[in-house]
């Protein structure tokens, strides 16, 4: 699915669902998400790690399609927030199964056992366009309408209201690594 692709179904499914609003708001988090990604990945090319910058995009721009059906603070709350990522990727598994892997695997830190997502299986991130996701969505806070890349500090904090600290922690140092801090 293209980026145009990914625009066109999300703009559909928010109307559909009556959250018009959360379509802007998705693709603002997602194109800054898509920023951070893509400045990693650079430097990760530069230190010798092979990556798909396309697959990269189109999963910065997907990964959060599931808020077309569960709304969000922003706009209107219609199903508990962790509900977007099973929902995205049962959507996307029909058009896409590499990419629809992207709606869970960002979650938590670095993805949900199929425990904590109700789906038939794990989706862990495991290739490193899924783990830079992962690690740049988890950064990533929108409030009171402006956008920020939180601090590690922050987003542990974040993080640990779930339990989910050891996930992002082990994210992170796969991160540092493509960086080779
Ligand atoms: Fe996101």
């Amino acid at each position: 699915m293209d980026i145009d692709e990914i625009k066109f179904h999300m703009k559909k499914l928010a109307e559909e669902n009556k959250i018009p609003s959360q379509f802007k708001d998705t693709w603002n988090h997602s194109s800054f998400v898509w920023r951070h990604a893509k400045s990693i990945a650079d430097k990760a090319i530069i230190n010798g790690f092979k990556l798909d910058l396309y697959l990269l995009k189109q999963a910065c721009f997907v990964h959060d399609i599931g808020r077309m059906f569960t709304g969000s603070k922003a706009s209107k709350e219609l199903m508990p927030s962790i509900e977007h990522g099973p929902l995205g990727y049962k959507f996307l598994s029909k058009y896409d199964p590499k990419l629809a892997r992207s709606c869970v695997a960002h979650l938590g830190g670095i993805g949900l056992s199929k425990k904590e997502s109700g789906l038939s299986k794990d989706i862990f991130a495991n290739s490193i366009e899924e783990r830079i996701l992962a690690y740049c969505d988890a950064r990533t806070q929108y409030q009171n309408g402006k956008i920020r890349f939180l601090p590690y500090c922050d987003a542990i904090k974040r993080f640990k209201k779930h339990g989910y600290e050891g996930k992002l922690l082990k994210n992170e140092k796969f991160i540092k690594k493509l960086l080779k801090h």
